[in-house]
């Protein structure tokens, strides 16, 4: 096992001892019954999709697989039929959702239905899972939303139904996002991360970040190999947009193959090269600025203002994130919420 690996199980190991440990605190303080410290799935028991009976529904999940495992060819921006075309990119669901929803720390979509309806501090509303795959589709596919009753939306939703059908409502899943290794004390370095791009991501992603198509002439069959830049890549409002998800994931799944229990780039490493995507041209998504009408809910390291605190948008976007949680939590205690001037 790898050094990395160790470090993992550790974390989790002890993130429960903790959980265990504060829960008996209370138990000191206030004379009640303990109760069972909440642990995380490990094991995620997913029905096999290709058993499930010809019934109205089995037919559906397996089509909302195939529309993760290939979205441009349903639904991409040169879908056959010019009405499905509701993607704005040819990525597919599964090249961020790995194996189509099913790896751990690979964005996995497993407890997804099971997680939703669930605020949103994004939008200030409670979401539910059809809104939530909307933002995926307007975000991260650089697309527009769909309809609930469109047959693709249904299938899409059918098979995240199926993925969450053991997973108990509001249980956590070991595994989940995409990870949180230790932040660096300094700003990630987009210009070193240039240096690790060029010897770790290039010969797959190419130098020019657009990545490699499987038909040049035919669009509608996706990417062998996805951009991370460019027209036809996520845009400036998608999760992935931001450096702490986007570090994660690629040390925990890049180069493709990779798995989280023995990542191959050091964290510093990680953490540059993300710097330097996220230095790229992409798509960029109107009225962002719009987004989380209670700016002490911003995520840190959203990349675009406005902000509740005067820290710059540059150490937004890189870091270091210490700073400026301490500032938010400050602000919390004396202000309780910051109103985004700019959100309805
Ligand atoms: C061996 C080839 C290979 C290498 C090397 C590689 N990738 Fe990938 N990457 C892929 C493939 C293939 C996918 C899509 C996975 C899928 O669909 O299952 C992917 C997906 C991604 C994604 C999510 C999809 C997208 O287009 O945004 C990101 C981000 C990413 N890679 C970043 C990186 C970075 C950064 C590096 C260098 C540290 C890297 N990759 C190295 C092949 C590779
Ligand atoms: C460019 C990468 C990318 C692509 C492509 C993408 N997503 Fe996402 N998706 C994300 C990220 C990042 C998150 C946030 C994960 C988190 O918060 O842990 C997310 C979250 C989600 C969630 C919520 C998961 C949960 O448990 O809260 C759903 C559902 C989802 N995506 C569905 C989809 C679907 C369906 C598609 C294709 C139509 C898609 N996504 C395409 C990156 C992507």
């Amino acid at each position: 096992m790898t050094r990395y690996g160790f470090c993992g199980l550790k974390v989790i190991a002890g993130f429960t001892a903790a959980l265990a440990f504060s829960t008996l605190l209370a138990f000191a303080q206030t004379d009640a019954t303990p109760p069972s410290p909440r642990k995380g799935i490990v094991i995620w028991d997913v029905p096999a999709f290709d058993a499930l009976p010809d019934d109205e529904n089995g037919p559906l999940a397996r089509y909302g697989r195939s529309i993760i495992e290939a979205t441009y060819a349903h639904i991409g921006p040169e879908a056959v039929n010019p009405e499905a075309r509701y993607a704005g990119n040819n990525l597919a669901c599964a090249n961020c959702h790995l194996h189509a929803g099913l790896k751990k720390f690979g964005l996995p979509l497993v407890a997804a239905s099971a997680d939703y309806p669930a605020y949103s501090s994004r939008t200030g509303t409670v979401s539910s899972i059809f809104d939530r795959v909307n933002q995926c589709l307007k975000r991260s596919m650089n697309g527009r939303p769909m309809p609930e009753d469109e047959r693709p939306m249904q299938a899409i939703l059918a098979y995240l139904k199926v993925l969450s059908t053991h997973i108990p409502t509001e249980a956590t899943i070991v595994g989940a996002g995409a990870g949180s290794m230790p932040e660096m004390d300094r700003a990630a370095d987009p210009s070193r991360g240039a240096a690790v791009y060029a010897h770790t991501c290039a010969d797959c992603h190419r130098r020019d970040g657009l990545g490699v198509r499987r038909n040049e002439a035919l669009p509608n069959m996706g990417y062998a190999v996805p951009p991370l830049w460019g027209p036809d890549s996520f845009n400036d409002g998608a999760g992935t947009a931001r450096l702490i998800t986007l570090a994660n994931f690629v040390h925990d799944n890049m180069p493709n193959g990779t798995s989280w229990i023995a990542p191959t780039l050091a964290p510093e490493d990680a953490w540059d090269v993300a710097a330097f995507v996220l230095s790229q041209p992409r798509p960029q998504l109107a009225g962002i600025d719009r987004d989380f009408p209670d700016l002490l809910l911003k995520p840190v390291d959203a990349g675009y203002p406005p902000y509740a605190d005067s820290f710059s948008v540059e150490q937004h976007r890189f870091g270091p994130f210490a700073p400026i949680r301490a500032e938010i939590a400050r602000l919390r205690e004396t202000r309780g919420e910051v109103p985004n001037p700019n959100s309805p």
